[in-house]
């Protein structure tokens, strides 16, 4: 995956020409004070922004030049997407949340073995509300991998966590990385769940910069 020249502005230009590749088994950390674009990068790669200017390669195949049914299959198929808060549907069990993604090649099995390693065995059965704001980021980091997409991104996935959970799940998104050879990128305030990451990148005045 290759993001090339990418531009974005909102009010304020946000990203002026960043530039990114991830390579397969790869974990990156990306850091950067609060307003910096981190969350707009990450929805370019997701597939939920377009930017102003730049190329998002796939495969060799530009994305932003195909059409949006195409872009929804590589979406929903080939990206996990872990978001800033958790966006759980209110009315769907914890268990429910994945099946709600789930392509046909996944088990029920899956679903409970993906939860049992974030921590969330005991609570398959249990709707949002009755979740702490710790264990709905669990869920969310659990409905990203489900897939088993190619790429994996996730906006602060520790934020609402204490420090064993946010361990928790910083290891089970660098196994995804480097025992079944995902692409994973991770927004973090948490300097101390970096040493999971293989490379760690700052976002500061509109550039990606190695740290
Ligand atoms: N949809 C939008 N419309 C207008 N401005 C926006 C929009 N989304 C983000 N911004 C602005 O763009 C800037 C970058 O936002 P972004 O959410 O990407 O930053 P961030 O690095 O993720 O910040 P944080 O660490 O606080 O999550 C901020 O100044 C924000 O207010
Ligand atoms: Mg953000």
């Amino acid at each position: 995956m290759k993001l090339s020249g990418i531009y974005h502005a909102y009010e304020q230009p946000i990203l002026s020409g960043v530039d990114l590749s991830v390579a397969p088994g790869e974990c990156i950390g990306i850091i950067g004070p609060s307003g910096s674009g981190k969350s707009t990068l990450l929805q370019i790669l997701g597939l939920l922004k377009r930017p102003n200017a730049g190329s998002l390669f796939f495969d060799s195949v530009d994305v932003f030049t195909l059409d949006e049914e195409a872009r929804r299959k590589l979406r929903l198929n080939e990206i996990g997407f872990v978001f800033q808060d958790a966006h759980l549907v209110p009315y769907l069990t914890v268990r429910e949340q994945l099946e709600l993604v789930q392509g046909e090649s996944e088990t029920e099995g899956d679903a409970i073995g993906l939860l049992t390693d974030l921590g969330l065995r005991h609570r398959v059965t249990e709707l949002p509300e009755r979740l702490s704001g710790g264990e709905r980021q669990r869920v969310a980091v659990a409905r990203a991998l489900i897939n088993d997409p190619q790429l994996i991104l996730a906006d602060e996935p520790t934020a609402s966590l204490d420090f064993v959970n946010g361990r928790l799940v910083m290891e089970r998104l660098a196994d995804a990385a480097h025992n079944r050879n995902k692409r994973v990128l991770v927004i973090t305030h948490d300097e101390r769940m970096l040493d999971v990451c293989d490379r760690v990148l700052r976002l500061r005045d509109g550039q990606l910069i190695a740290i």
